[in-house]
């Protein structure tokens, strides 16, 4: 799936943080875009900019059913399921049913389309690492039973189901492991760290740090990411590879970053450690560097500002000076405006 051909392309989960900011970048590239989401923890808002796009097509639906008939699709991103940990604990079963049928289903449509897929797996197939940095052929430490399980034994299976794809049916497929990454478009509620600290630092809550906040986290800024998903799509290795940023911080040096950039008095609170919460995550990227020629290129202080700027003006707050603007989102928004609405039928949809 070349930038120089124009593909028909499936983004599962693409109402998210990440699948938005995909659906612009694929876009921004000149493919016909399908997102497909059951908008559990996802938001039409996310894809408000591009509902008169001419190739682009939003459809409800929950990846665990059957996938609507008639799909025709070149390439498949699969990022449907909630990644924050209380999203995903809500709700185990269906936490886990997501991953694994979820994963079997655009499998499946993979191999009649001929189409490759890739798969966002996660960090936490390592669960609590006994090795760090995590390299990919460490086989982690995680508790098949504990509340993580349904998201990370359930990300672990569709690794599996991946792979057995490619080995019975020789169905072409890209694995990632993706590491912390934040941006604009999260949810102020996610419960994911960088989220939290901000909102309650712009809102003059306290800020909560679980544990003695000395555990490590590596933040990467959402469109380097992105950089690395097109990056790894095209590449001529299964993987898996670790796509995150290297520089590790403490979660409590984190808070003082974000109490330091919103200019808040919070306080800083310390709350007990939740269970199987991992102690250190660090991605070691040297696959992506050689395979994929990758690596993130925003500092953690250009990142959290343009997060920041973005939250002030979710939660309504007078904004402050931003240092730049997404190009890509901004690109693809001036494109939507321009477009005709002809488009009747979902652009991956065979006719
Ligand atoms: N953001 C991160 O730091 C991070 C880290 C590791 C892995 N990932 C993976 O990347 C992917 C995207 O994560 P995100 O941060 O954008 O999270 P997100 O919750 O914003 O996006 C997930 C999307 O999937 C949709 N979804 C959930 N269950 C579904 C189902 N059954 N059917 C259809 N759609 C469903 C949600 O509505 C949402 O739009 C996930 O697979 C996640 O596991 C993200």
């Amino acid at each position: 799936m070349t930038t120089s051909t124009r593909k028909r392309v499936l983004v599962a989960g693409g109402a998210g943080f990440l699948g938005s900011h995909l659906c612009d970048r694929l876009l921004s590239e000149g493919h016909r875009v399908l997102a497909i989401d059951d908008l559990s923890t996802g938001r039409r808002e996310n894809l408000e900019h591009l509902r008169l796009h001419a190739r682009f097509a939003f459809r409800e639906h929950d990846v665990t059913r059957p996938l609507p008939a008639g799909l025709d699709v070149d390439g498949i991103f699969n990022l449907a399921c909630p990644a924050s940990p209380p999203h995903y604990q809500r709700e185990p079963v269906q936490t886990t049913l997501t991953c694994v049928l979820g994963a079997h289903h655009l499998l499946e449509l993979a191999r009649q389309c001929g189409a490759r897929l890739l798969q966002t797996s996660t960090s936490e197939v390592y669960g609590d690492p006994a090795v760090h940095p995590q390299v990919e052929d460490y086989r982690g430490n995680v508790s098949p039973t504990g509340p993580r399980a349904c998201y990370d034994e359930g990300k672990r299976c569709a690794e599996t189901l991946c792979f057995a794809y490619l080995r019975q049916h020789q169905t072409p497929v890209r694995v990632v492991r993706i590491f912390n990454t934040y941006g604009p478009r999260m949810q102020p509620d996610d419960g994911r760290v960088v989220s939290n600290f901000i909102v309650q630092a712009l809102r003059g809550e306290d800020l909560t740090v679980y544990g003695n906040g000395e555990q490590t986290r590596s933040f990467c800024y959402v469109d380097d990411l992105i950089e690395g998903l097109r990056r790894m799509m095209d590449a001529d290795a299964e993987g898996p590879v670790n796509l995150g940023n290297p520089q590790e911080h403490t979660v409590a040096e984190l808070a003082e970053r974000v109490l330091a950039l919103t200019g808040s008095r919070s306080r800083i609170v310390r709350r007990p450690l939740p269970a199987d919460d991992p102690k250190r995550r660090k991605p070691d990227i040297g696959q992506a560097r050689r395979l994929l020629g990758w690596q993130p290129s925003v500092s953690l202080e250009d990142g959290l500002r343009e997060t920041i700027a973005w939250f002030r003006e979710r939660l309504g707050l007078p904004p402050e000076r931003s240092i730049f603007l997404p190009a890509v989102a901004v690109a693809v928004a001036a494109e939507a405006a321009t477009a005709t609405a002809t488009a009747t039928e979902g652009p991956c949809e065979s006719r």
